[in-house]
């Protein structure tokens, strides 16, 4: 091992012997990222009231076990957009995953593949859609492939993303709706957040620069800068008609906007509040979960995303409704640990915890999980 400069070849990454859980990769990322990175990674916006509430509220949704109940055959496997899952987990779309390990998002989409579960790729993602796409299209037993995608300010562009996505086999357009503005994010102007040179979003390189706003003393840069450029409901039509995919919305927190997208034949809802990072003191989205299902029914699938990290936590999803869930944070903790192999770790833990759930709480399928699961629902 003298002299010879590093090894062409890494070694295989591996699991450190003290990850057991999804919450054991924190500490490890920490100590493998600089500030700038976990500032990113790890920070929500203003003071994190709604980061830390995301989690305390799957926490304090009390389980009441089930027992003596036939379990023996059951299974973990969902519906959704016409598809059969073998277990109800994806990746949320996380932007500039090759700030937390230079594979960034392939691994990612590597690990969600091998383990079946969905990967839905960041509109500001730091690899090409294409090679993300080419990387996991023909696993078999892959779960579903789908684009996030942010209203860009030139909306013809917009369009040739959306149909870049199609065209390169993503199956579903998921448009984040939650951030028409940037979130007060304190953590990162501490930490004087900067992007390294070598991570962009470079499936947004062609973009055209977005004309500058001369802005009047008198006028406000959310109001007269941003929000001319934001996306409303009445858009939403015009992007239905640029792609034969379906159309998902995520960042829907109240449920009048719940029945304005059903009314809009939308075909999914990803119930968030994009992980804390947006608005601070938002709900959290175990409390909003079963307010946005009683408001929908079953007209669209639900999804749910924001503080899961247990098997436990997706238990609860599913028992107030949602069809799916998304993990955030816990993977990018994984991946900056380390790479593809954490990341399939991380899905197979939260899978096998989820099974045990399962059976301790006498639900031999995921339709079997209720709200009979609790005393109160919040
Ligand atoms: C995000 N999230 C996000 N959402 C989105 O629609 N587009 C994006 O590009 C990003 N980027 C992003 C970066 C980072 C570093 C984080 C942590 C999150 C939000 C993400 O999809 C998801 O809603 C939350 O992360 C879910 O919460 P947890 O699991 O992180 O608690
Ligand atoms: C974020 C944006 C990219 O949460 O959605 O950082």
């Amino acid at each position: 091992m003298s002299g010879t400069g590093r090894p062409r070849v890494p070694a295989l990454e591996q699991v450190p012997a003290d990850v057991v859980s999804l919450p054991d990769y924190a500490a490890h990322a920490r100590a493998r990222l600089d500030d700038n990175a976990w500032a990113y990674l790890a920070g929500g916006a203003a003071d994190e009231i709604t980061l830390r509430a995301n989690r305390a509220a799957w926490d304090h949704l009390a389980l009441v076990p089930r027992v003596l109940r036939r379990l023996a055959g059951g299974h973990t496997r969902v519906q959704l957009l016409g598809r059969t899952l073998a277990h109800p987990l994806l990746l949320a779309p996380v932007a500039y995953q090759r700030l937390a390990h230079p594979d960034g998002e392939l691994a990612s989409a590597h690990a969600a593949a091998a383990q079946g579960a969905g990967f839905i790729l960041s509109a500001q993602a730091s690899v090409l859609m294409e090679d993300v796409a080419r990387a996991v299209l023909s696993d078999a037993d892959r779960g579903p492939l789908w684009f996030q995608l942010y209203m860009q300010h030139d909306r013809g562009f917009t369009r040739e993303l959306v149909q870049r996505a199609e065209a390169s086999g993503y199956e579903a357009i998921v448009l984040t709706v939650d951030a028409p503005s940037h979130g007060v994010r304190d953590r990162e102007r501490r930490a004087g957040l900067k992007l390294p040179a070598d991570v962009s979003a470079v499936n947004l390189a062609a973009l055209p620069k977005a004309p500058r706003t001369q802005l009047t003393p008198s006028q406000s840069w959310v109001f007269d800068a941003l929000m001319p450029d934001a996306p409303t409901w009445d858009e939403i039509d015009t992007l239905r008609s640029h792609t034969r995919l379906p159309l998902l919305l995520k960042g829907v927190m109240h449920p009048e906007d719940a029945r304005e997208a059903v009314r809009q034949r939308v075909d999914g809802l990803i119930v968030s509040n994009h992980g804390g990072r947006t608005l601070d003191t938002a709900a959290p989205t175990a409390w909003v979960l079963p307010r946005i299902a009683d408001a929908v029914g079953d007209a669209l699938p639900l999804l749910v995303d924001g503080g899961i990290q247990r098997g436990t936590d997706v238990l609860k999803a599913l028992a107030l409704g949602a069809r799916a869930v998304l993990i955030g944070r816990p993977y990018m903790h994984a991946l900056a640990t380390c790479g593809a192999i954490g990341v399939a770790h991380v899905l197979r833990v939260l899978r096998d915890e989820l099974e045990v759930a399962m059976a301790l709480c006498g639900c031999a399928n995921p339709a079997e999980a209720t709200r009979e699961l609790f005393f109160d629902v919040p």
